[in-house]
């Protein structure tokens, strides 16, 4: 959601800022501001817009050597330059940034109102610069303040606060949103996301939920809310600036497409054990006894991760004989779920930061049940409160839609389905060495299947102006038909459906007519003649037919009006090939309709509220 950088230190603030802005603007976009100390007095400037507005008319700052600054997705408060953040308290002496939603604002500005304090914004943000400045009257230091105002709050923040009574220090806090400290020398950064604080220091200290830290330029101490002392040891980021740039690429979404052969590569590396015909993961070595011993599985995730572990579920019911549930953790977590001893819960994150899903755990660990992560981001909460867990290895993904992490987190499900399925005898070493023969030859037809994207992008072209798609699979590819849709909707804001294609004729079929597209995913597999039945029935009805099918596939080039052909592979990995065209459609739809790839229109990467 909202971006967060903080510095203290030698170099120029606002330059640092506005940098890590920069690199955070992929979380949130719809104003950015930042706060920076000149000449003992808070200078904020805030705008609607991305940060290259703001760089713009920030002037006179670069004296500052410690600042706040802040790219907002709005929540409370429509996008306005008021309502951007940093938020002053009554004197402007105490700035504030904070990711997250204060639950009882409404109460809370009520009772400062009736104290005499004057409101700005209709942000809840902005009644935690007034709290802390009643409190900051009373209280010793801005630290005792902040920790005085956290305990009226309800909800969850992430934020940094500077004084201009204090102009050494900078205070952080966090209660469900992502927080980390740089530690450079004779300097420090405080960030929500690694990527706005690689350039300055790799050696960093995550905050965990209910910690407070007193940041100066040469010295960081962390507490909980109680006021006890935490002593945490430093980590050290190992993905380089590389990673996290575009790298020759006109947008992240493009460059995260194209980096699929290699990150479906490392997703596997040191994970398959050819002469045996299994899967081992690090990560879950502990506990693969409760793995393969389970009764049940339930996943838990939000979006396209939803959908990977959709496909999971059709993978493992059919090899492990495992009965797996999926849930969106949004609906999981307020619907009294049952769980029982010998359930294992799974939660699958890209950014591990997702709340609903963070939430989700939390519910499922209380219920005493085992749950174990998937998640991208090393590090992230996420991974830190799970049990256990495998990391997918797919880097930092920028593009707010999500691409390499969906065939990443594919792959890590495919390797726990082998892990379990040998395990369990209903898969024997032949097979599990057959399969992992088709893993190692994924990264090649990835490659195939990025060759085409000239094709491509001509159906993108013929399709340019349609109004809605329909998205049509079977069987492991009914999910794959979800992301597709989604994957259009999100980024080239054109209404589609994903149905799993049976079921067509139970309802959408009345809204095929010449205007409609419709895309299926029909490959040689269990449901392939079926498939072939419902792509007859959308032409009998002359809707456009776009299908993604077998190279050869004769029948199927007579059945389409446009054919993307993907390698042959095993129906169980099939996924992870056949999402490949449906990523680049929409990106180059997209890219036809002169949208904002990488920073679609009210969407954030990572989405840390409710
Ligand atoms: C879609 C997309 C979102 C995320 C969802 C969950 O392209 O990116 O639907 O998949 O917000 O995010 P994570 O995986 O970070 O928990």
């Amino acid at each position: 959601m909202c971006g967060i950088v903080g510095y203290i230190g030698e170099k120029c603030a606002c330059d640092v800022l506005v940098e890590g802005l920069r690199r955070l603007e992929y979380r949130g976009y719809d104003s950015a501001g930042v706060a920076l100390l000149v000449d003992d007095h808070i200078n904020v400037v805030k705008t609607i817009g991305k940060v290259s507005v703001l760089e713009n008319i920030i002037h006179d700052s670069k004296s500052a050597r410690i600042g706040i600054g802040h790219t907002r997705w709005a929540t409370h408060g429509e996008p306005n330059s008021v309502n951007a953040h940093p938020h002053t308290d009554c004197s402007g002496d105490i700035a504030v940034i904070h990711n997250g939603i204060i639950e009882n604002y409404v109460a809370l500005k009520k009772k400062l109102s009736c104290l005499g304090h004057e409101f700005k914004s209709q942000t809840d943000t902005e009644v935690l610069a007034h709290l802390i400045e009643e409190f900051n009257s009373r209280a010793d230091n801005l630290e005792v303040a902040v920790r005085l105002a956290l305990r009226e709050v309800d909800g969850t923040f992430g934020l940094v606060v500077m004084s201009a009574k204090e102009p050494e220090v900078l205070v952080a806090a966090r209660r469900g949103s992502p927080l980390l400290i740089g530690l450079g020398e004779s300097e420090k950064l405080i960030a929500s996301d690694a990527s706005a604080l690689i350039r300055h220091t790799r050696n960093v200290v995550y905050m965990h939920d209910n910690e407070i830290a007193v940041v100066t330029r040469n010295n960081v101490s962390l507490k909980n809310l109680d006021d006890e002392t935490i002593n945490r040891e430093a980590e050290y980021l190992t993905f380089n600036l590389e990673q996290i740039e575009k790298g020759g690429f006109d947008h992240f979404m493009q460059k995260e497409i194209s980096e699929q052969p290699e990150t479906i590569l490392n997703a596997f590396r040191g994970r398959l054990k050819d002469d045996e015909g299994i899967a081992t993961m690090g990560g879950l070595r502990d506990v693969e006894d409760k793995v393969t011993n389970a009764k049940r599985f339930v996943i838990i995730a939000c979006g396209t991760s939803w959908h990977a572990a959709l496909v999971g579920k059709y993978i493992m019911e059919q090899h492990a004989r495992i009965p797996v549930e999926v849930d969106y953790a949004s609906e999981f977590r307020y619907r009294k779920p049952v769980l029982m001893e010998g359930d294992v819960v799974w939660a699958i994150s890209q950014s591990g930061e997702t709340l609903d899903t963070l939430a989700a755990l939390r519910e499922a660990k209380r219920a005493g049940v085992p749950v174990y992560g998937i998640v991208n981001v090393v590090g992230s909460t996420i991974a830190r409160e799970t049990d256990a867990g495998v990391y997918i290895h797919a880097g930092p993904e920028i593009g707010v839609a999500s691409t390499k992490a969906f065939t990443s987190q594919l792959a890590v499900l495919n390797l726990i389905n082998l892990l379990v399925s040998r395990k369990r005898k209903t898969l024997d070493a032949k097979q599990g060495k057959e399969i992992i023969e088709e893993m190692h030859r994924l990264p090649e037809k990835i490659c195939q299947i990025l060759d085409q994207k000239e094709r491509i992008k001509e159906i993108a072209e013929e399709f340019r102006d349609s109004r809605n798609f329909l998205y049509l699979g079977r069987g492991v590819n009914f999910p794959v038909a979800l992301e597709g849709a989604l994957k259009m909707k999100e980024i080239s804001y054109i209404h589609a459906e994903g149905y799993p294609a049976a079921e067509m004729k139970h309802g959408p079929i009345a809204l095929i007519d010449e205007d409609m597209p419709a895309v299926f995913i029909a490959l040689g597999h269990s449901t392939y003649h079926k498939s072939l039945s419902n792509i007859q029935e959308v032409l009998a009805r002359k809707g456009k037919v776009i299908v993604v099918a077998n190279e050869a596939d004769g029948r199927l080039k007579d059945l389409s009006d446009h054919i993307i052909e993907i390698p042959r592979t095993l129906e169980i990995l099939s996924p992870i090939l056949s999402v490949i065209p449906l990523q680049l459609l929409s990106y180059y739809m997209a890219i036809e309709r002169g949208c904002n790839v990488d920073q679609p229109r009210n969407l954030a990467k990572s989405v840390t509220v409710e």
